[in-house]
């Protein structure tokens, strides 16, 4: 089936097999390995995209349910060579270890924080309970965004004006949570 997808802010045109999966040919057609395959099951978070502004775990969604849709993966979160305040925000507070869990904690972050500008902890754990993290026992993830809500805020300066509405742009995302394998 031929489908058309906007990525990153790139627009694709292929054809897919109806079963292809979406994190599959998010990695395999268009080598965006910053999303990566924990489980394949919907349980880990790992392969968390935004598909049209809504993050979804892209294991459980098919390559053409995102036909005419726009898809940001972890890769597009840059923008100038700056990183998201989220991605930021993981760095600044050691909120990764062996990184895995990390382009989907970062992309269920932002999501959550689009919900809840302002979360407390129970709600930054519930928001990211569909995400697992084998490595550091979720503290410094919570406080990575606590912190990055801290600096989204409006009136936050800059920073916040440039991220407000955006979900695409380049990189300098491979050290925190754009690199994968
Ligand atoms: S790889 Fe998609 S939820 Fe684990
Ligand atoms: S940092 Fe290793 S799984 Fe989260």
């Amino acid at each position: 089936m031929r489908i058309t997808v906007t990525v990153d802010g790139t627009s694709y045109t292929d054809d897919v097999e109806p079963r292809t999966l979406l994190v599959h040919y998010l990695r395999e057609r268009l080598g965006k390995v910053g999303t990566v395959v924990g489980c394949d099951t919907s349980n880990c978070g790992a392969c968390t995209v935004h598909l049209d502004g809504h993050s979804v775990k892209s294991c459980s969604v098919l390559a053409v349910q995102a036909d005419g849709s726009e898809v940001t993966t972890i890769e597009g979160l840059a923008r100038d060579g700056q990183l998201h305040p989220v991605q930021q925000a993981f760095h600044d507070n050691h909120a990764l270890q062996c990184g895995f869990c990390t382009p989907g904690m970062i992309m269920q972050s932002i999501d959550l924080l689009a919900d809840n500008p302002d979360p407390d902890e129970h709600a930054v754990r519930e928001g990211l309970e569909g995400n697992l993290c084998r490595c550091t026992g979720y503290q410094n993830i919570v406080k990575a965004v606590r912190d990055a809500a801290h600096h989204m805020r409006p009136g936050a300066g800059p920073e916040a004006e440039r991220v407000a509405g955006a979900d695409t742009g380049s990189r300098t995302a491979s050290s925190v949570g754009g690199g994968g394998e």
